[in-house]
């Protein structure tokens, strides 16, 4: 599926927030754990939350799903082995934090995914989870398939994450959980906290102190208590589009509603606040232990800025469309120690470069990184602009087209369902003129 955006006038009007990507698989996770009853409002139905509740359907998890409404009825405890290969097609953080949450359970199952999930580094999350003493295994290369046996987690076990990554912690906090065995994990770097909130908010005992620029996290293991309803915060990468898209068209303004502002996630308006983006955070409250708030974006003239160290984590998904923002900045926008890019949907560092080529707009990419050369206006070649089946690359570069004085095509956009299915219906309501295109 081709997406066609032509050049709009401008953007306004009100946008409502989807769910959080992983907030939405995080909790059919815990939810599923529990012991009653529950009702989760909010909820992502993208691909990837849905790959991840079909998975714990799988293993016994009675999870209903209509829309953005997501039941999950009453299990006794009873998760068991699944002798069918379940597929979390194109989701890492289904599949990583499936790994511990299964392998705490002590039950059996095989995992695996689409094209671009089953090239992705699983070794991350098997080696410190066989440490606990998990049987996990992967491809020689480290890749899906996974084979998770029935072992035995041992109680205190410790682990500092080489890597700052969430996908890795949360394994290792839902196998101490589902296992009922303390952990402790040290992350150098502070990474999105969901996992541990959400777990606090079931009743569980997680404690986080601060160490350095990062934490260390441990969990007491607890019996969690049951709630009857969860509400899943808006998703702030979806909303990042949204911001970018509004602070680069013209004579724009757009109030983005029910928008998770965990700060932990939320690193980008820092960011863009210092290339001199105009946003406002309005009704900011606090819903099942996380931040949201609405968002008023109005068209900015930006500047390029040097970003890199500890906010890295904290901004990871958004710096796809973060480019977009600098290509748009006057002057240089130099971004660093992003290495992890590389092995995200696609090498987003490639597939960044690429589409930077297509538009014309001067780049210089590192190992880990990239330097961006703001233009006035983006004055593209004829080519279409390939996704690379990534989600956020297909959003950005279809949203760069605001900026742009010629139509933008970007290639195989389909992914977008995976974490924004009403993308277009929403960009169109705001004025971004875009149509399918083959
Ligand atoms: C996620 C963590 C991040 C992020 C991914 C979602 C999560 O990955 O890029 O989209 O839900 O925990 P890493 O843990 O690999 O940094």
């Amino acid at each position: 599926m081709n997406f066609l955006a032509k050049h709009s006038a401008q953007l306004n009007g009100e946008v409502i927030c989807p769910g959080d990507k992983s907030i939405s698989q995080r909790v059919v996770m815990i939810a599923s754990f529990l012991d009653a009853d529950i009702n989760i409002t909010g909820f992502l139905n993208g691909n990837d939350p849905i790959s991840t509740a079909n998975a714990l359907n799988q293993i016994g998890a009675g999870i209903n799903i209509d829309a953005t409404n997501v039941s999950i009825t009453r299990r006794e405890g009873a998760l068991i082995s699944s002798s069918n290969t379940i597929d979390l097609g194109n989701s890492g953080t289904g599949i990583r934090l499936l790994m511990g949450f299964i392998s705490g359970l002590g039950i059996e199952a095989t995992l695996t995914g689409d094209e671009s999930l089953i090239k992705r580094p699983m070794k991350r999350v098997s080696i410190p989870l066989s440490e606990m003493g998990a049987l996990i295994t992967t491809s020689a290369s480290g890749t899906p398939p996974i084979n998770v046996m029935t072992g035995s987690l041992i109680n205190n076990f410790e682990y500092d994450m080489p890597i700052s990554s969430a996908q890795v912690k949360s394994a290792i906090l839902l196998a101490g959980l589902t296992a009922n065995k303390k952990v402790t994990v040290v992350e150098k770097k502070i990474t999105r906290d969901h996992t541990e909130r959400m777990i606090n908010f079931f009743g569980g005992n997680v404690e986080v102190i601060s160490e350095g620029e990062g934490r260390r996290i441990t969990l007491h293991p607890t019996k969690l208590i049951s709630k009857d309803h969860y509400k899943v915060a808006g998703d702030f990468s979806s909303a990042s589009f949204l911001i970018v898209a509004g602070l680069i068209a013209k004579n724009s303004e757009i109030l983005i509603k029910n928008v998770g502002l965990n700060q932990t996630r939320s690193g980008l308006l820092s960011v863009l606040k210092k290339m001199g983006a105009n946003i406002q955070i309005l009704n900011q409250k606090t819903e099942c232990n996380e931040d949201v708030g609405d968002l008023l974006v109005k068209s900015s003239a930006l500047h390029g800025i040097e970003i890199g160290g500890a906010i890295i984590p904290n901004i990871i998904d958004e710096i796809p469309i973060l480019s977009i923002a600098a290509s748009c900045a006057e002057g240089k926008t130099t971004i660093k120690d992003a290495k992890e890019l590389r092995v995200k949907e696609s090498d987003r560092l490639e597939a960044i470069a690429s589409g930077l080529e297509v538009l014309n707009v001067s780049h210089y990419l590192y190992e880990d990184g990239i330097e961006i050369s703001g233009v006035k206006e983006i004055v593209p070649s004829d080519q279409p602009i390939d996704s690379f089946d990534d989600h956020r690359i297909a959003m950005s570069f279809l949203i760069s087209s605001l900026a742009s004085s010629k139509d933008i095509k970007v290639m195989n956009c389909e992914n977008i369902y995976t974490s924004f299915p009403s993308f277009f219906d929403e960009m169109k309501k705001i004025g971004l003129n875009m149509e399918r295109h083959g």
